[in-house]
């Protein structure tokens, strides 16, 4: 119940009533134990054909990475494009089955992915305004997704480091004008405020973040094991 009250108060923005049935949904996932070896399976079988292999994504930016994503705003995420409330055409179809209307499939899908490695390498902008793009990142976006772009795995708040540039322009700009709901008042606000080509420095910065293994010299306190 706390999960789903704490959620439904994240997601003022979404309708009352698809924000109450992702609450729910996320709800009961996160009860169950996960079976990672089973949530490769499915991986493999219905999103590698998109997402890649290992789950790198596509460096034009047209599908994100999802390798080392917190399990709770994947959970999210999906539950999100199962209920319509984040409109992703190409995934639609493939969520109408019934294998993810299965709490357990969700469940080891999205624990299978937080526990990959982040990608090393994902594809980055033009590199002209790293230094302005830091000083953004590290004042209004570092409060919520962490220093390193670790992300908060009990706050639904996403890791961004290890994403590729051309994605990450995308959804901020889908966040800013309201396309896509989901952030909160005071995240959606501070991407308003950015103007186009800061939106643009900010993300190629954040794609240039190292991945949490190397930021983090003392091993990886985000693991999902550790939370
Ligand atoms: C036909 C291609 C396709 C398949 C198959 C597919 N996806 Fe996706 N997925 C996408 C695209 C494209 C996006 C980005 C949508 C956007 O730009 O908003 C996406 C976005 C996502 C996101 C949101 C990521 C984020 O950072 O916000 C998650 C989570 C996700 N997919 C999980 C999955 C899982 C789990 C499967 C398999 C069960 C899957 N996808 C299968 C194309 C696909
Ligand atoms: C008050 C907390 C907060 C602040 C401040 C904030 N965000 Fe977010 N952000 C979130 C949450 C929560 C989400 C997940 C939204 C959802 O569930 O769809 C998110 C989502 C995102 C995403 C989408 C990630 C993906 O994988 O699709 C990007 C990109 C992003 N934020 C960038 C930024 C940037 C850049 C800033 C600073 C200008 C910022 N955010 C400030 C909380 C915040």
């Amino acid at each position: 119940m706390l999960v789903a009250t704490a959620l439904v108060c994240g997601l003022l923005l979404q309708s009352a009533h698809a924000a109450e049935a992702v609450a729910d949904r996320v709800e009961r996932v996160l009860r169950l134990r996960a079976d990672t070896n089973h949530g490769r399976t499915l991986y493999s079988q219905y999103c590698a054909n998109c997402h890649g292999a290992t789950a790198l994504g596509d460096a034009a930016g047209t599908v994100p990475s999802l390798a080392g994503q917190r399990p709770n705003y994947l959970l999210k995420q999906v539950a999100d494009v199962l209920e319509n409330d984040r409109s992703v055409p190409e995934m639609h179809q493939l969520m109408g089955r019934w294998q993810f209307e299965d709490p357990q499939s969700l469940r080891d899908v999205v624990s299978w992915l937080a526990e990959l490695a982040p990608n090393p390498r994902p594809g980055v902008g033009s590199g002209t305004q790293v230094a302005e793009g830091t000083r953004i990142y590290q004042a209004d976006c570092a409060g919520c997704h962490g220093r390193f772009g670790e992300g908060d795995n009990p706050s639904y708040v996403p890791a961004l480091r290890g994403q590729h540039y051309s994605y990450l322009r995308r959804q901020m700009a889908a966040l800013a004008t309201g396309h896509r709901t989901g952030m909160d008042g005071e995240g959606r606000q501070r991407l308003g405020r950015i103007s186009l080509t800061q939106l643009d420095a900010v993300a190629d910065y954040i794609s240039r973040l190292p991945s949490e293994r190397d930021a983090v010299p003392d091993g990886n306190p985000f693991a999902p094991g550790a939370q």
